[in-house]
């Protein structure tokens, strides 16, 4: 599956590997995004769903944490631009 991220002001497509959750995918590929307690508890990694469906949200333009939420759709579209945190 494949996953692009918006986070300040640039776009990144990745791979990333099923079971992993958005926030994992984006740390492996080094995108550094926003993160503090990695439980589902402060927010800090909250992002706006674009496109696909992940365990967390099952529309699009759903916030989600990064850190929980795993995606169950072959594309998703995740902007921490546009998340409520930023
Ligand atoms: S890092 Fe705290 S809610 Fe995701």
């Amino acid at each position: 599956m494949k996953i692009k991220y918006i986070l300040n002001g640039r776009e990144y497509e990745v791979e990333a590997e099923s079971g992993r959750t958005l926030l994992d995918v984006a740390l492996i590929a080094r995108l550094n995004p926003p993160y503090s307690c990695m439980e589902g508890n402060c927010g800090t990694c909250e992002a706006l769903i674009e496109q696909g469906t992940t365990s967390e949200n099952k529309e699009v333009s759903r916030v989600v944490r990064t850190c929980q939420a795993i995606p169950s759709s072959e594309f998703v579209i995740v902007n921490y631009d546009k998340s409520p945190t930023q």
